[in-house]
């Protein structure tokens, strides 16, 4: 694979979207002018991020009316008030119907500014320029955007897809290491959940990936990336097969509200999430010992958790389970796996295993 690739979500209707991936390629006006319907970008982003590539930004943007919200940093300012200041900002700027709003940042300045721009005059024209792996690999493909609410975490949203995503890995350079790690987490998830080869390449390649290389980045972006508008693409609005997505993601949620959110990052608790699924799906008969034993090396050498953290009380995360959004009609279903690649949505699971397995019976 060459230092950059694009690929192209395919939604139909006119709504199909590239996916642009490289490294250095954040001030490229051809690959975001396209995309923009009119000269008005309301980018927004944060104070971390701001310092750092908003100037590499900028010449993408030259000549064209362009204003910045600059949102202080965190999940907690994911809200549904800072929704509202960019708003204001907007009717501020006298932004109309052929705006753009730009999400420079990770996945709470891409979400926060999708669901800005998905009601924004019932909705204008969003750009994802996503800069942590996490976002690059997940969160700046699919159209899901929202806020958290007191009460619940992204229970505030709407889908409202990007017109165009520019994934530069040169911005992973200085992303803190945990945050890195973290985003691996979800590149593995696509590996182990429809892409074999994908999780074969990722034993070979990891250390490459932990030391930042350009080429293999661009690759592992591209690789998830590929994956994740396959799933997008069949169900959009995940009826059925994009909840396979949430490989690890129900224990990982457990996890996240038995410890208190931010102890632990999402990434993290996914991955000890993947490997308590691939234990039940051992203890049912469904996946093969080894595999198991690969799944856990391979988090291992990404320097990730395997298993969840000794202060997680099990009877506590059977019950956050219990809570959890993706619980249909009261009846629970799990993502688990058959193979390396073959991951299943079922509610045909073995309730006495999981309570034995999360030290709960
Ligand atoms: N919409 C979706 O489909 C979807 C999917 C998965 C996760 N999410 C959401 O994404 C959020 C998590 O995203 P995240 O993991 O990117 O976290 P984040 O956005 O909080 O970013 C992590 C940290 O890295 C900083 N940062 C970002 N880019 C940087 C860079 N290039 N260099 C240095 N620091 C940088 C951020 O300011 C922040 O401090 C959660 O809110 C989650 O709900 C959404």
């Amino acid at each position: 694979m060459s230092a950059r690739t694009t690929l192209t979500v395919r939604l139909g209707g006119g709504r199909d979207y590239p996916i642009h991936i490289g490294a250095g390629i954040l001030g490229e006006a051809e690959l975001l002018r396209p995309h923009l319907p009119g000269r008005q970008v309301m980018v927004v982003t944060n104070e971390t991020v701001a310092p750092l590539y908003l100037d590499a930004l900028a010449p993408a943007l030259e000549g064209l009316e362009r204003r910045e919200v600059v949102l202080p940093d965190g999940e907690a300012h994911k809200t549904l008030a800072t929704v509202a200041g960019i708003w204001d900002a907007l009717l501020d700027a006298g932004f109309h119907r052929t705006a753009t709003v730009l999400a420079l940042g990770g996945g709470v300045v891409g979400d926060i500014a999708g669901f800005a721009a998905a009601c924004y005059q019932r909705g204008v024209a969003f750009v994802q320029v996503p800069t942590t792996l996490l976002a690059q690999v997940d969160s700046s493909v699919g159209g899901k955007t929202g806020v958290n609410h007191p009460l619940g975490k992204n229970m505030i949203g709407a889908f409202h897809q990007p017109r165009c995503v520019l994934a530069d890995v040169a911005t992973l350079d200085t992303l803190p290491e945990r945050e890195l790690r973290a985003g691996l987490a979800e590149v593995i998830k696509y590996g182990l959940i429809r892409d074999p080869d994908l999780f074969a390449w990722l034993e070979a390649r990891m250390p490459a990936l932990l030391a930042r290389e350009r080429r293999a980045l661009v690759e592992a972006v591209a690789h998830s990336c590929r994956n994740k508008a396959a799933v997008v693409a069949a169900d959009e609005r995940e009826a059925g097969q994009r909840a396979l997505l949430n490989l690890g993601h129900t224990f990982g949620h457990a996890i996240e509200r038995v410890l208190g959110y931010g102890i632990w990052l999402h990434g993290e608790a996914v991955a000890a999430g993947m490997v308590l699924a691939a234990r039940l799906s051992v203890e049912m008969g469904w996946l093969e010992p080894a595999a198991l034993e690969r799944i856990v090396a391979l988090l291992e050498a990404a320097g990730l958790p395997t298993a969840p953290p000794r202060e997680a009380d099990g009877g506590a995360m059977l019950e956050a389970m219990g809570l959890d959004k993706k619980v249909a009609d009261g009846r629970w279903r799990l993502v688990l796996l058959r193979g390396i690649g073959r991951a299943v949505v079922t509610d045909a699971f073995d309730r006495n295993a999981l309570e034995r397995l999360l030290g709960a019976g």
